[in-house]
């Protein structure tokens, strides 16, 4: 009961911070136009038979005019209203929530999303809007209900005052049904309900997106989708329709009893007119305030009932807000150690890590030192745990053991934005944006204005510019396809698209995941020469699996299983004729 009201009350401060002053406006709004209205009206008509009766309705027919009119017309405009503003609103809501959620996913970091307890949370939020749409109106139908009880208990009570338990206890046997079946039902609107949409929307994308259309059209897995589909909708239906028949015949009986006891009241009432304790007028009256104490206390119990069963729900949501970055920034960070003129130097000091929940060193005292302004390259076989070197130096992750320090501080000292700052990195999976070819390049650096100059000195290190003369719309061109008149770029675009935007951050430490994994052999010489001659002072890290591409850093190493077992440059690695020498033989080999 406590839980349910706590949270309603959260509800509606989000819905104030929504619509503002339309929360109560629409509160005021049903109880009015369900209730009060028709109350005023009965008074008023009950009020006119009266006076018929006693032939007195001429001298009085001006005030009830009077006062039906501005009853009348405060119901029509508050109505249209309502009817008109209510999608506006119920939208605004929506949009609001949404902006919530995606500054809540902003703040978060990669390793919070890893962890399932996260997944879950952020898949229930599919049906939380709706939920919390439907609760705010819920809880007008709730407060109209008291309402009209209240109202119709006042008007009834000093003549009846039996009716009132009469008709509560009454209507509890269809309240614990109805509840019953509500609870057995619910899943099937919200929690099962999403996990089927989860599959059949998935399945969508596979068939439709344009990274996986070409395979499933080829290898004709479309009749085996639907199948999946027609599977999980079965798991679905079968179970939902059982439920809500079963349902159906046992609230039917339940409200014999409600029926009963209305009956009974409006035969007590009725009596009481023939023995002239109630007029002909008032009759009306009471037999309107007994319906409506019927459907009220039976919306009461309902209302109430269908409240606290999306609360868990809401809760859920108001949960996944207090979510927490797994990485907690440091309050008191130490201001970042400069070096005048030095750049930036690395170390890895007997680091061990394993990932989150799983037993396995994936480094293992491992130890490294990046000096300024080296240009370093990382090879290794798929798993060595490069790109997890790459992760722990952003601190993603922290080390498990050991320590990472910039500049000799310990990366856990200093403060993680400003660290971020100093790095531009590209990483195997970079974002394909679907907006303006501009934006692509301009969001390595938010804090920087995107001059045009800026932005070709960018493009023309990574070779974007080399096809930007195609783009019809030029800096302004939506790329991909995802929205109107994007086009989309080919492999290797995209990653000169993602490298133009590594390059405009212009920091002093450079990290490329395998960037040029699909560029070809000419354009990714030019980028690395590019590397090599524009970014001198930079400390440059870059990951590949090209030999080509890695042969003219300072300095290579080779990573196997998350440690590094050869390292030097590329002529000393050859002399060596270790791992590095057998690898780079084996891929010369296929291009002679
Ligand atoms: N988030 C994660 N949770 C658990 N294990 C992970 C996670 N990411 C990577 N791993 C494991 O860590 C090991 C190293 O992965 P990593 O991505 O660092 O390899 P990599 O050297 O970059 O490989 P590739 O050349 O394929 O990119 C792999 O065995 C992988 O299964
Ligand atoms: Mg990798």
């Amino acid at each position: 009961m406590k839980k349910n009201f706590y949270y309603i009350w959260k509800v509606l401060q989000f819905a104030w911070r929504a619509n503002g002053l339309y929360v109560s406006v629409k509160i005021f709004t049903d109880v009015y136009t369900a209730t009060l209205y028709p109350l005023i009206q009965m008074i008023l008509l009950a009020r006119v038979i009266d006076l018929l009766v006693e032939n007195m309705l001429l001298e009085n027919l001006l005030w009830i005019g009077a006062a039906y009119t501005s009853a009348s017309l405060l119901n029509y405009y508050l109505a249209n209203y309502d009817g008109l503003k209510q999608p506006y609103f119920q939208n605004k809501m929506e949009f609001y929530l949404d902006s919530v959620i995606t500054q809540k996913l902003s703040q978060l970091d990669p390793a919070t999303f890893e962890k399932a307890k996260f997944q879950n949370s952020l898949a229930q939020l599919n049906g939380t809007i709706g939920v919390m749409v439907m609760l705010q109106e819920r809880l007008s139908g709730l407060i109209n209900a008291i309402v009209k009880v209240i109202a119709a208990g006042i008007i009834l009570f000093p003549l009846f005052p039996i009716f009132i338990p009469l008709i509560v206890i009454a209507t509890l046997p269809a309240y614990f049904v109805a509840d019953r079946y509500r609870v057995k039902l619910f899943p099937y609107f919200i929690t099962k309900r999403a996990k089927v949409r989860r599959v059949i929307t998935y399945i969508y994308n596979l068939l439709s997106s344009d990274s996986t259309s070409k395979e499933a059209a080829i290898f004709k897995t479309g009749s085996v989708m639907q199948q999946k589909i027609s599977q999980v909708k079965k798991g679905y239906f079968i179970p939902f329709n059982k439920i809500s028949e079963r349902g159906v015949y046992l609230q039917f009986l339940s409200t014999f009893l409600q029926l009963a006891a209305f009956l009974y009241a409006q035969y007590l009432l009725l009596l009481s007119v023939l023995r002239h304790v109630v007029s002909i007028g008032q009759f009306t009256l009471y037999f309107q305030q007994i319906m409506n104490l019927a459907y009220g206390v039976e919306n009461i119990l309902g209302m109430y009932s269908s409240i606290s069963m999306r609360v868990d729900t809401v809760e859920a949501f108001f949960q996944f807000l207090e979510i927490e970055s797994m990485i907690k920034p440091n309050p008191h960070p130490i201001p970042f150690p400069e070096k005048k003129d030095q750049g930036i130097e690395i170390a890895f000091r007997n680091v061990s890590f394993h990932y989150p929940k799983q037993d396995r060193d994936i480094l293992h005292d491992f130890n490294l030192t990046m000096h300024p302004g080296e240009k370093i390259a990382i090879v290794g076989e798929n798993g060595a745990g490069k790109t997890t070197l790459i992760k722990l130096l952003l601190r993603f992750y922290d080390v498990t053991e050991g320590e990472l320090l910039i500049n000799g501080i310990n990366i856990k000292e200093l403060d993680l934005n400003e660290w971020h700052k100093k790095v531009g990195a590209l990483f195997q999976d970079f974002i394909k944006y679907q907006f303006t070819f501009k934006d692509n390049i301009a969001f390595g650096d938010l804090d920087k204005k995107p001059d045009e100059s800026l932005l070709r000195t960018a493009m023309k290190q990574s070779g974007a510019d080399t096809y930007f003369g195609t783009l019809p719309k030029g800096f302004d061109q939506i790329v991909g396809k995802m929205f109107d008149e994007g086009i989309d770029l080919s492999g290797g675009q995209w990653q000169k698209l993602a490298l133009a935007r590594a390059f405009f951050r212009n920091a002093p430490i450079l990290i490329l995941d395998e960037p040029t994994s699909a560029i070809d052999a000419k354009a990714e010489y030019e980028i690395f020469e590019n590397v090599q001659k524009l970014q001198k002072d930079k400390t440059v890290i870059i990951i590949s699996h090209r030999f080509s591409t890695v042969r003219n850093a300072d300095r290579i190493l080779v990573l196997d299983e998350g440690k590094i077992v050869e390292e030097g440059n590329h002529e000393k690695l050859m002399k060596k004729k270790g791992l590095y020498a057998e690898l780079f033989e084996l891929q010369a080999k296929g291009y002679k």
